[in-house]
């Protein structure tokens, strides 16, 4: 069985991470491609990459490139490509320049891999989605965004260290866009099965969901010189894996909504069901 095909377009701190993490769970050979401008720089992250492959212990062939001809007929390409935030920046500052570089980077995808399932991390995400959308003209279940699982990690993150308990029995759900307007669902909130509000004060759980909410500024003020790329790196791995193995998790992601939720045509973060066809639910709540 021929192993999946990953493309991930822009290969700085977001791209590269996401590489890494994608390799070590051996979830398909990877092309991590970056601008002409970075001459070799992707084909030396590649390489350094693939050489940890006998210590860490994982089979995956990855190459760096500048040609999109190399990326010709993934299963799965990751948008990463763009600027990301410096301290005093809102997402929505970006929005002018990764625009013009997610339409072509988006063009360029339609015309190599025009099969792909393409997940997009560039912010403004909600916006940069909808333009990748509108450039490869893919059916709607083929083009998501990647922010929700983030700012569930955060929000779990946040939950356990507050109640001194494993992150991984704080289940969440948050629904919305990526950042102030996100909604994290109290009633989708549960520790080991236990409603949160059974666990915490109703004020310490709206200072944790504030945090949340600022989780990317809150990282863009620590580093200075970018944003988040490590938690964001996982996130993104995680919904490769469930399209790639055809696992269906029930994860957020930014969709295209029509009826649901009374959207009527946009991207906006919602629970779906991930697998081979990329979005192949959308699960509406009733909230
Ligand atoms: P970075 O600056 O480390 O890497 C961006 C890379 O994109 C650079 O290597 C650059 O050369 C490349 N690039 C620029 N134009 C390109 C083009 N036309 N084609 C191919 N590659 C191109 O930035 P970082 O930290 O990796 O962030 C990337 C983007 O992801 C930013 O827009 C950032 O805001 C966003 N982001 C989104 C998150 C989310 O949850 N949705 C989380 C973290 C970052
Ligand atoms: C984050 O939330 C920058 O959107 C990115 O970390």
């Amino acid at each position: 069985m021929r192993r999946a095909k990953i493309t991930i377009i822009g290969a700085g701190n977001v791209g590269a991470t996401t590489a890494h993490w994608c390799a070590a769970a051996e979830l398909g050979d990877i092309v991590l491609l970056d601008i002409p401008q970075t001459e070799t720089m992707p084909a030396g992250k590649a390489l350094d990459l693939m050489q940890a492959s006998p210590i860490v212990g994982f089979d995956a062939r990855i190459t760096g490139t500048t040609n999109y001809d190399d990326t010709a007929d993934s299963d799965v390409v990751v948008i990463t490509a763009g600027i990301p935030r410096k301290p005093g920046m809102s997402r929505d500052d970006l929005l002018k320049t990764n625009a013009g570089i997610v339409g072509s980077v988006a063009e360029q995808i339609k015309r190599t891999s025009p099969k792909s399932i393409v997940i997009v991390v560039s912010n403004p995400l909600d916006a940069m989605v909808q333009r990748a959308a509108v450039v490869t003209g893919f059916p709607k279940n083929r083009v998501l965004g990647q922010a929700g699982v983030l700012d569930t990690a955060r929000y779990r993150t946040f939950l356990a260290v507050e109640l001194g308990v494993s992150v991984e029995d704080v289940q969440a759900m948050l629904l919305g866009g990526h950042g102030d307007t996100m909604v994290p669902l109290r009633s989708a909130t549960s520790v080991g099965g236990i409603p949160v509000s059974q666990l915490i004060a109703a004020d310490k759980l709206e200072e944790i969901i504030q945090r949340t909410r600022q989780g990317g500024g809150e990282i863009v003020s620590l580093l200075k010189t970018g944003s988040a790329y490590y938690a964001p790196a996982a996130a993104t791995t995680q919904m490769v894996e469930s399209i790639v193995r055809d696992k269906k998790r029930l994860l957020p992601a930014a969709a295209y909504c029509d009826k649901e939720y009374g959207v009527g045509g946009f991207y906006v973060g919602v629970p779906v069901i991930l697998g081979s066809e990329g979005v192949e639910r959308i699960i509406g709540l009733a909230i």
